[in-house]
C-alpha cells in the first residue's frame, strides 16, 4: 500500500516536471497551420490567437506590431505539417501527432529525436515563407538580397539550352570564369532568418531550473539547425538573356528555387538520422562540442511499436506495410516482428478506352487484384 502510493507521488511529480518544463512553447504556433489563408491578421486577431494558446506573449506582441509576416507564418506552419509526414510517412513514428498542435503529446514535449526535428523544420519552413515573402514585397521589414560584395563565381556550366529559363546551379559546381552579372531578385535569407529567429526564439525559462533552461537551449540548437538548412539550400539561379538563346547575357542571384522547404526537409532528415543525445550539465549551458548543422536529444525515444500514451507512442497496430520492402516501411520492420494480415482485394476500373465520336468514349471494365498489408 505505502509502496503504491509513493509510485503514484512520483508519476505526480513527473507530470508536474512535464507541464512546467516541457511545454513545447516554442512549436505552439504551428497550430496555426489550421487558419485559412484568407484570415486577417488584425491586432485582435494576435490577440485571440494568444488566448487559443498559438501565440507566445512575446509573439503575440511580434504579431500586432508587424501583422504582414503573419501569412507567412501560417504558410510555414503547414509546410512543417505536410514536410515531416511525407518525410516519416512510411516510418513508425508517422508525424500525424503534429497534427494536434498546440496541445502535443509526450514525444514531442520531452526532448526526443522527433521533437528536434519538428523544431528544425519549423524553424527552416518559417526562414523559406518569410524570405520568400521578402522577395514578393509582401513585407515591409525586407526585400531582395543585396547581391554578394565579391565578383560572381562564373561557370561554363551555366549555359542554358534556352534563353529566358530559370535554371539553378549548386554554387559548390561553379568553378570556370566565365561573366555574368548579379541581378534579380535574390532570397533575402539572411534578414529572413533574423526575423525567424525573433519569432521563435521563446524567453529563457524564468527561474533556476537548469532543466528548464537546458531543454531550451537545446531546442533553440536545433531551431537554429534548421535556420542554417535553408542558408545551405541557397543555389545559383541564372536568366539567360541574349540573342536566340546565345545568352550572352546573363543575371544571377542566390535562390531557394521553386520546391519549397521541403529541400530543407531532406536536409534536416539526415541529420535526424546522425542526431547527437546531450546530457544536462550545470548552469544548463549545451556543451560546446556540437557543430552547430548536428540535431540535439535529450531523451531516447520510445520505439513506436506499441500504444504508450505516457510516452507519445501510438503504435503501429493497424498501419499499413509493404510486404516486399526490407525498410522502414517493410512488414517486417514496420510490424515489430508482430506480424500482418494480407488482404486481397478485386477491384474492378475502366480500361481499354476507344474514342467513338465526339463526346462519346467507350470502355471495358478490367478487375486487377490488389493486394494489402496490414499490421497486427
Ligand atoms: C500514422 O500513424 C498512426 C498511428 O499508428 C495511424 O493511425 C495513421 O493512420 C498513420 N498515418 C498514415 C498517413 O499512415
Ligand atoms: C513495396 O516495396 C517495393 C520494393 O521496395 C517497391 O518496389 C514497391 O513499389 C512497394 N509497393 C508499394 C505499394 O509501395
Amino acid at each position: 500500500m505505502w509502496i503504491k502510493k509513493r509510485s503514484g507521488a512520483k508519476v505526480w511529480l513527473l507530470l508536474l516536471v512535464l507541464l512546467l518544463v516541457q511545454d513545447g512553447r516554442c512549436i505552439k504556433w504551428l497550430g496555426l497551420g489550421r487558419t485559412s489563408d484568407t484570415h486577417t491578421w488584425t491586432r485582435e486577431a494576435c490577440t485571440s490567437a494568444k488566448s487559443a494558446g498559438l501565440l507566445e506573449r512575446k509573439q503575440a506582441r511580434a504579431c500586432r506590431a508587424a501583422p504582414d509576416v503573419m501569412p507567412a507564418l501560417v504558410q510555414a506552419a503547414k509546410d512543417t505539417s505536410t514536410v515531416c509526414q511525407q518525410a516519416f510517412r512510411h516510418r513508425r513514428w508517422n508525424c500525424s501527432s503534429i497534427e494536434r498542435a498546440p496541445d502535443y503529446t509526450p514525444e514531442l514535449l520531452t526532448g526526443t529525436r522527433e521533437q528536434a526535428f519538428v523544431y528544425a523544420m519549423s524553424a527552416a519552413a518559417a526562414v523559406w515563407r518569410l524570405a520568400r515573402g521578402c522577395a514578393l514585397g509582401s513585407l515591409a521589414a525586407c526585400s531582395c538580397a543585396t547581391p554578394p560584395r565579391r565578383e560572381p563565381p562564373s561557370p561554363s556550366a551555366l549555359i542554358s539550352p534556352s534563353s529566358f529559363t530559370t535554371m539553378s546551379v549548386s554554387f559548390d559546381t561553379l568553378s570556370v570564369r566565365n561573366s555574368f552579372k548579379w541581378g534579380g531578385c535574390g532570397d533575402d535569407v539572411r534578414s529572413a532568418s533574423r526575423m525567424a529567429k525573433r519569432f521563435l526564439q521563446g524567453a529563457t525559462p524564468p527561474g533556476t531550473g537548469g532543466t528548464a533552461k537546458f531543454m531550451h537551449a537545446v531546442n533553440m540548437h536545433n531551431n537554429r539547425a534548421g535556420r542554417r538548412a535553408v542558408e545551405q539550400s541557397l543555389t545559383l539561379e541564372c536568366k539567360c538573356h541574349g540573342v536566340s538563346g546565345s545568352c550572352s547575357v546573363r543575371t544571377c542571384w542566390r535562390g531557394l528555387g521553386a520546391s519549397g522547404p521541403s529541400v530543407a526537409g531532406s536536409r534536416l532528415l539526415r541529420r535526424y538520422a546522425t542526431a547527437a543525445e546531450v546530457r544536462l550539465r550545470s548552469g544548463g549551458r549545451l556543451p560546446p562540442l556540437y557543430h552547430h548543422d548536428n540535431l540535439l536529444y535529450t531523451t531516447k525515444s520510445p520505439d513506436y511499436c506499441l500504444p504508450d500514451m505516457k510516452r507519445g507512442s501510438l503504435g503501429t497496430i493497424g498501419r499499413q506495410c509493404n510486404g516486399s520492402s526490407s525498410g522502414y516501411e517493410g512488414c517486417e520492420y514496420l510490424c515489430c516482428g508482430r506480424g500482418h494480415v494480407t488482404r486481397t482485394e478485386q477491384i474492378y476500373e475502366r480500361c481499354d478506352c476507344k474514342y467513338i465520336s465526339c463526346c462519346y468514349v467507350k470502355c471495358k471494365t478490367c478487375s486487377r487484384i490488389v493486394k494489402t498489408y496490414e499490421c497486427n
